[in-house]
């Protein structure tokens, strides 16, 4: 009997989330201190007014771990209840082993795949892609999903074009198998996840070195206006397709979770879907960019504070180096 005949409506559901950021906070001050900018053009180019910034012994490792914990405190369960640990980050502690085998020895999770997602600031969403797959075939029933980011570390802290844009923190999920739904909208879950890559476009958005050509890590070089032409298009088009694909009705849409990189970004999908920005999850101006961590961060907050309830459903979007980007349909 294969897993589609057994469990008909098989999906995956978002239990809890958790997050970490670090302590020190950089401001757009801070920043004109450093750097030839002014709070004045990052606001308005931006969005941006601080970011989070890791110390030392705040590893992608350790923010993770921490977020994680939180997660698992918030679903009441403990990592011996996990079977594993799909985790996005661009920037890992190590080059081997990857981060999520830490988190796993950290909090005691089970045996099961522990492994890094390397998709950019689409990490959180091509991990919850992975892992949903994995419940939605049956290689395990809970998982912890994380983005992690110490983007600090791959900062060039004299380039403005790139520093003013970057924070660090970590944001989890607890995402574990559901059968109860009637394979309809109306279920529970992550119902469906649009992924996609365009290897033409690598070079817009890159480091300059990385373990195998510079045997560095190397820095963030961007080209900014290019990035962002894309990133409106691809997230417009990812958007679009899922509303084509599923039928959802845009207007049963009660929150817009984008990756956070511009506010300006942010504004033109929220007009595309006819949302106000009050519908429209936003921590840009207090995280900066975080990369893979933005999404699990802002999803944490928003259900936190009480913004995302049981039974709303949200649409997540992302886009990233790569490029690649894409989107998530879930309810909560
Ligand atoms: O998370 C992954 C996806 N990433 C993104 O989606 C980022 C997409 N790109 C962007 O968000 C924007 O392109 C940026 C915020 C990076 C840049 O904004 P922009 O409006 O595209 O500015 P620009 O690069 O066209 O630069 C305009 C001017 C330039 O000066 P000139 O050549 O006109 O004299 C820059 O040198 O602004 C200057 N500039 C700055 N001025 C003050 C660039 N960075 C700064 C700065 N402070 N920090």
């Amino acid at each position: 009997m294969t897993v589609k005949e057994s469990c008909p409506h098989l999906r995956s559901v978002i239990l809890s989330s958790g997050s970490y950021l670090p302590e020190k906070i950089l401001t757009n001050a801070d920043l004109e201190s450093m750097v030839d900018t002014t709070d004045e053009w990052i606001v308005q180019r931006t969005g941006i007014r601080q970011r989070h910034v890791a110390c030392e012994t705040e590893t992608t490792a350790f923010m993770a771990t921490q977020a994680a914990r939180r997660a698992l405190d918030h679903a009441g369960l403990a990592g011996a209840d996990i079977d594993g640990v799909i985790l996005g980050t661009s920037t890992p502690d190590l080059t081997v082993p990857g981060v999520a085998v830490s988190v796993q020895a950290a909090l005691g999770v089970g045996l099961g795949p522990c492994f890094d997602v390397q998709a950019a600031c689409s990490g959180f969403l091509y991990a919850l892609s992975v892992a949903d797959s994995l419940i939605r075939t049956g290689a395990g029933r809970r998982f912890l999903v994380i983005g992690a980011e110490k983007f600090s570390s791959i900062l060039d802290w004299t380039d403005r074009r790139t520093c003013i844009l970057f924070g660090d923190g970590a944001g989890a999920v607890v995402l574990a198998a559901d059968e109860s739904g009637a394979g309809t909208l109306e279920d529970r879950g992550v119902l469906k996840t649009i992924l996609h890559s365009n290897g033409a476009l690598r070079d817009i958005l890159r480091t300059t070195g990385g373990t195998a050509s510079t045997g560095t890590v190397g820095h963030i070089l961007m080209e900014g206006q290019e990035v962002f032409r894309h990133a409106v298009t691809c997230m417009a088009g990812a958007v679009d397709e899922m509303i084509r694909e599923t039928g959802v009705d845009p207007a049963a849409i009660k929150w817009l979770l984008p990756h956070q990189a511009n506010i300006r970004i942010i504004e033109s999908i929220a007009r595309k879907l006819s949302l106000p920005m009050d519908r429209v999850i936003v921590t840009l101006d207090r995280h900066g960019n975080t990369s893979a961590a933005s999404i699990p961060l802002a999803m944490a907050e928003a259900m936190a504070d009480g913004r995302i309830r049981s039974g709303d459903l949200v649409l997540i979007e992302a886009m990233g180096a790569g490029l690649s980007w894409g989107a998530a349909l879930v309810r909560f």
